[in-house]
């Protein structure tokens, strides 16, 4: 049978793939977001301004600071890459996330497992760059690659984690070739486009990209569902008949785009202890927008439960860009 023999865990940032004296950038689209969610509320940029004065979060929001936070992310990200190198899994399963680059309202999956013989991570055109979020197009060598490259993924196992996962009950979602656009079929979001590029660096290796609506109201699966599906997802993998050696890895997080160090610390303590109460006592409140995409965290713990791989969090670096409290707060984390 098939093993799962590491784990992995990493922020997938604009920050992280652009020089930090652009990183400013990025506040400029927080400022015109007129609703950030951020504990159970939600705010405009400057209600958070006066929300979180007390935190004295302009003082973190320098040239200075900013570049040696950027030293510390490319350390940790090449130290990850180094790592995964070194255990040399055959296959890579990715708990990730779309953010409407490949689904739209007209339909949204909660749960999909991508089955096809490979998936296409695309060039972005330079028409396409300028209607970017500011601070986007920057960065978008670190998700995307100046020419179309195709990578090998595994048939074979994604369909017998599809059938485990109608056995047990998950009704999930299946897509052998991501829908159309004007260019199609649509390039793999950047949430594993991040994977491919600043991690295994656009080796071939094989990937089984799985989908888990996080962002977006209204079939957003809760965490609970979310621990259950990945522990689902860790038994179908463990039941294929193969001698290959497995990966997993969640892409995305922790908090953003208004960091809260609180609930990062919270869930990153319940994901050390193997907490599963606390991670579903949670409210659903703390996993909106980005910080939503925790849950590719508690989903990839859910795959790993029961394999005695224990979680390592290399780094928790929170990068904030503006006196708002707006940024992303970075995770580096293995489990082997
Ligand atoms: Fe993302």
């Amino acid at each position: 049978m098939a093993e799962i023999i590491y784990g992995m865990g990493v922020s997938h940032s604009p920050h992280l793939s652009t020089p930090p004296e652009q990183w400013d950038r990025r506040a400029v689209a927080d400022k015109r977001n007129p609703a950030h969610p951020f504990r159970g509320g939600t705010y405009t940029f400057d209600e958070l301004v006066e929300l979180r004065k007390g935190e004295n979060l302009a003082a973190r929001c320098n040239l200075d600071v900013y570049r040696e936070l950027d030293a510390k992310n490319q350390a940790r990200l090449k130290q990850l890459a180094d790592r995964f190198a070194e255990a040399a899994p055959d296959i890579l399963v990715i708990m990730g996330n779309d953010q409407r680059e490949v689904f739209q309202p007209s339909h949204t999956p909660g749960f999909l497992v991508y089955y096809g013989d490979t998936v296409v991570n695309k060039a972005v055109t330079a028409e396409a760059m300028q209607g970017m979020s500011p601070g986007i197009a920057e960065s978008i060598w670190g998700t995307n690659p100046e020419t179309d490259i195709t990578y090998p993924c595994e048939p074979a196992l994604a369909n017998h984690i599809i059938s485990t996962l109608i056995r047990e009950e998950f009704d999930v979602s299946a897509s052998n070739e991501l829908p159309r656009g004007d260019d199609n079929p649509r390039s793999i979001p950047h949430a594993f486009g991040f994977l491919y590029r600043r991690i295994l660096n656009d080796r071939p290796i094989i990937t089984v990209p799985i989908f888990t609506n996080t962002f977006f109201p209204p079939n957003q699966p809760t965490a609970k569902r979310v621990l259950e599906f990945g522990k689902a997802v860790g038994r179908a993998i463990k039941s294929w008949d193969s001698d290959l050696k497995v990966a997993v890895s969640a892409t995305g997080g922790f908090s953003h785009f208004v960091i809260d160090e609180e609930l990062d610390r919270r869930v990153l303590d319940a994901l050390a202890n193997r907490d599963d109460a606390a991670i579903i006592g949670e409210p659903e409140s703390s996993f909106q927008s980005g910080s939503s995409e925790i849950k590719n965290y508690i989903a990839t713990a859910g795959v790993l439960d029961g394999t005695g791989l224990k979680m390592e969090l290399l780094d928790y670096i929170p990068c904030y860009r503006s006196e708002a409290g707006t940024g992303n707060a970075m995770v580096f984390m293995t489990w082997s």
